[in-house]
């Protein structure tokens, strides 16, 4: 620890100095005889205990103390003012400016002893507190990283598991899930949810989990009846994710239940409308279907990108959010590069 100590008088400061050196286990002792060269360079180096003598010329101690504390990070550094006078007057100024306890002229060396040892633990035990503070705070922000980053695992091999009974591909997946990213980026949404869709995007296909292979794995159109087993992956897929504290796995169980709704309320499984439709669920209704149209399934071929396109601009405003489809084709540029990087002979960039 450091102790400053300032005193006008070299025999006190000498005396000071001798006490300091079997009372307070300091690895460095500076001594001051000018308080204001002691000012500078307590302020430079902050010391961990400061003796200080209340009449000086140039700057009392009192002065000395205002100026010291009105800088950052000098709150809890104890000092120690040596007073001559009994005067009540200058002790309530002192304390009034933040000294912490008084010394009485003549000094009582048995008194100095013990103030300056009880004052090292009290500083010594402040330091510790404040380490294990920080070591603390430390520690959670890491945890936490952890966390998100179980989190974020735990969906992908989530999805994983998906993608073994659904013919969708994994670059199904990565393509949907940038695409949403691009509409979300443009429609002004804040990081944060940017982020949150564009990871739990590739939840949204899900609840195919609970659909038979007869049906998913049909290599034909769906009847009727097929078709209404088929819907039901948005409620499973809702099924599986809501109820969490996960803020991810909240927007992906939204995602999950939204995506097939459409603008004019003739989706599913809700029949909402506009705006009742969460903004969630018309981003990845724009990037899912035009994906689906431009990938092949075991049900159809893969459509050219141009009629995909005519597609969305044909259902603007019926199957999808008018904002949505512009916010998507003013990004085409980036549409183009995300289709020609996740192609589905492509590496998975997860690759776990
Ligand atoms: P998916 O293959 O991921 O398709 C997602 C959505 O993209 C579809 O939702 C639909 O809105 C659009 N889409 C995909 N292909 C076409 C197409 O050829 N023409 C048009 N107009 N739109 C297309 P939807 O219709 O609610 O279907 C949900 C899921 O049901 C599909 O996901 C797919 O897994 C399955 N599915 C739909 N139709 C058939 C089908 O005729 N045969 C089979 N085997 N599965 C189907
Ligand atoms: C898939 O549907 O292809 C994978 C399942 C999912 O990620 O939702
Ligand atoms: C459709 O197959 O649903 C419409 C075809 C098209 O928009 O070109
Ligand atoms: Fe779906
Ligand atoms: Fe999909």
């Amino acid at each position: 620890m450091n102790l400053t100590i300032i005193d006008d008088n070299s025999t006190n400061l000498a005396l000071l100095e001798e006490i300091s050196k079997i009372a307070f286990p300091s690895e460095n002792i500076k001594l001051f005889s000018n308080p204001i060269e002691a000012l500078e360079e307590s302020l430079n180096t902050l010391p961990d205990l400061i003796l200080i003598d209340f009449m000086m010329p140039g700057l009392d101690g009192i002065e000395f103390v205002k100026k010291f504390r009105t800088k950052q990070n000098t709150k809890e550094i104890p000092i120690i003012m040596i007073t001559a006078s009994m005067e009540t007057d200058v002790k309530q100024r002192a304390l009034g400016v933040g000294v912490t306890d008084f010394l009485n002229k003549p000094l009582d060396v048995n008194e100095l002893k013990a103030r300056l040892s009880n004052l090292a633990e009290l500083r010594k035990s402040h330091l510790k507190l404040k380490n294990l503070n920080q070591w603390l705070s430390d520690e959670v922000l890491k945890a936490t990283e952890t966390i998100l980053k179980r989190e974020e695992e735990l969906i992908f091999r989530l999805s994983k598991a998906a993608e073994y009974r659904d013919p969708e591909t994994g670059g199904h997946i990565q393509r949907m899930a940038h695409y949403s990213r691009l509409i979300a980026i443009k429609l002004g949404l804040d990081d944060l949810k940017v982020e949150s869709i564009f990871k739990a995007a590739p939840m949204h296909d899900i609840g195919k989990m609970g659909i038979p292979d007869s049906i998913l794995l049909k290599p034909g159109v769906l009847d009727e009846f097929e078709f209404s087993i088929m819907k039901t992956h948005a409620m499973i897929g809702y099924n599986i994710l809501q109820g969490s504290n996960s803020s991810l796995l909240q927007v992906g169980a939204e995602i999950a239940i939204s995506h097939h709704e459409k603008w004019n309320g003739t989706g599913y499984p809700n029949h909402l409308k506009q705006n009742a439709i969460p903004k969630t669920g018309r981003i990845v209704a724009v990037a899912d279907v035009f994906d689906a149209l431009t990938s092949e399934r075991p049900y159809k071929k893969a459509w050219d990108i141009d009629r995909a396109k005519n597609h969305l601009i044909e259902l603007k405003g019926i199957h999808f959010d008018p904002d949505c489809v512009d916010a998507f084709l003013s990004s085409w540029d980036e549409v183009l590069e995300i289709k020609s990087k996740f192609r589905d002979d492509s590496q998975d960039i997860y690759s776990i």
